[in-house]
């Protein structure tokens, strides 16, 4: 068992460098399987553990995949022979469902286990299978744990999404790129790795047009072919030690980002009192006071995101004032509220809404990650707090954020990975 060990209450200082999109990643990976032939795939967090199950499900499939340096993978998907994956591939992560897409587009076929992922409340798929059949494929969701889908050919046709989702847009996305005719995808989703999904296809020779807008159109081509690619960088890392140089009063020159990506970030910390100075493709954040206290209601892109959430709870928890973050995406984003709590925060879950009564200062205390983005938080009020914090359940921080502990520990930041014995660890028990 793994935690990290977190001695805080040290103002982070000095340059980091973000890596590329984790969202995007797992987008762009499947859709390299539309053709026949070699992508290389570059500005890749290849260390993050989601990145790794996306690789080991294209293997299974019988792609060649080949890494060229520390951020680069070569695919070979010329022999790519199975529609099939399985439950073992599909448990670790939400985004293994992008597979539907890319095998249906490939083969006209997919069956595929249903997706594991972090748990935020229900995140069910009706609209990405809306999608396939409104491009003629027939879908079936064998016992709630297999989708199969299959169709003769795939035709083209206009989609209206009843929820805006990043899944069914990207998913319809990837089968589109190979149907005949255009698809029109109403209600898109808008965020940045949607357009960088759309750049990705477009250099293998798809034709996608007004990505990044609510109206996606998609004429399908059969001929698609390799091509080198270079990931945008991930907001939402970027995101995260924004608000770590905010909370732990730093200054931090955040660096191999996109600023427009980061405005409604951006934003809220100034609301907040943080000096936010945008440079071509960095930004640097630093803080000098106690922060003051400011709303934030999450919205699809480019509204707040919702996977910034629980990092900006942790500056508010320590903010003048009372806060009030609305959650409108998922049902269950706060359950981290209740790990701030062991460390002094003082919030206040209502459904939907959570109050933040910022306190002085968070002590150090024994928390979890009860997932990817609740991790971040707990490293950040670790960081921020007095005192050792130490964090269990770190696999879900290692799905998202690349070298975190080498990372902050260039800017000053007191962390470190250590082992130690599971209790009920049967082999260790002597
Ligand atoms: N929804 C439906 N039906 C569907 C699809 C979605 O009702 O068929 C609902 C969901 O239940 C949710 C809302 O629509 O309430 C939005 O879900 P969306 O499909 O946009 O989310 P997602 O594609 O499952 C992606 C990111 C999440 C991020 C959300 C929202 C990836 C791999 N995941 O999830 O990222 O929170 O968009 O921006 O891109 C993370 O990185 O930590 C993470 C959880």
């Amino acid at each position: 068992m793994e935690k990290y060990v977190i001695n805080g209450g040290v103002p982070l200082h000095g340059e980091i460098t973000v890596s590329g999109a984790k969202n995007a990643a797992l987008a762009i990976i499947p859709a390299a399987i539309l053709c026949q032939d070699v992508c290389t795939i570059e500005n890749l967090p290849v260390s993050i553990s989601d990145v790794r199950y996306m690789i080991a499900t294209l293997r299974h499939i019988g792609a060649t995949v080949r890494y060229v340096d520390k951020s680069t993978i070569e695919i070979d998907s010329r022999k790519v022979n199975s529609y099939v994956i399985s439950h073992d591939m599909t448990k670790h992560l939400r985004a293994s469902y992008y597979f539907i897409g890319a095998l249906l587009g490939r083969f006209g076929r997919a069956r595929v286990a249903m997706p594991g992922g972090c748990y935020l409340g229900p995140r069910p798929i009706d609209q990405h299978i809306k999608g396939f059949e409104a491009l003629g494929a027939r879908v079936s969701v064998e016992e709630n744990a297999i989708v199969e889908a299959d169709s003769e050919s795939l035709f083209g046709n206009p989609i209206y999404l009843d929820i805006v989702s990043v899944g069914a847009t990207v998913n319809i996305m990837l089968a589109a790129a190979r149907a005949e005719g255009m698809t029109i995808i109403e209600n898109a989703a808008k965020e940045p790795h949607i357009v960088d999904l759309a750049n990705f296809l477009n250099s293998m020779g798809a034709d996608v047009r007004g990505a990044g807008t609510d109206v996606i159109k998609i004429r399908g081509t059969e001929n698609l072919h390799g091509c080198t690619y270079s990931i945008i960088p991930d907001q939402i890392e970027a995101g995260t030690y924004m608000v770590a140089a905010a909370a732990t009063k730093g200054n931090v020159l955040i660096k191999n980002v996109i600023p427009k990506h980061l405005e409604s970030i951006s934003t809220k910390l100034i609301e907040c009192g943080a000096d936010v100075t945008e440079y071509d493709d960095a930004i640097r954040v630093s803080m000098e006071k106690r922060p003051g206290k400011c709303n934030i209601k999450t919205m699809p892109h480019p509204g707040f995101p919702t996977d910034m959430q629980p990092q900006m709870a942790v500056l508010l928890a320590l903010a003048e004032g009372t806060s009030v973050i609305s959650e409108s995406i998922w049902s269950n984003r706060f359950r981290y509220t209740e790990q701030l709590a062991r460390m002094g925060a003082d919030i206040t879950v209502d459904g939907q809404l959570a109050m933040i009564h910022g306190v002085e200062q968070l002590k150090g205390a024994p928390v979890k990650a009860d997932d990817l983005r609740a991790g971040a938080a707990m490293i950040i009020a670790g960081l921020a707090a007095q005192g050792r914090t130490e964090i269990e359940d770190i696999m879900h921080i290692r799905r998202g954020y690349e070298n975190v502990v080498e990372k902050i520990s260039n800017i000053g930041g007191d962390i470190r990975m250590v082992y130690c014995i599971d209790p009920l660890d049967i082999n260790n028990a002597g």
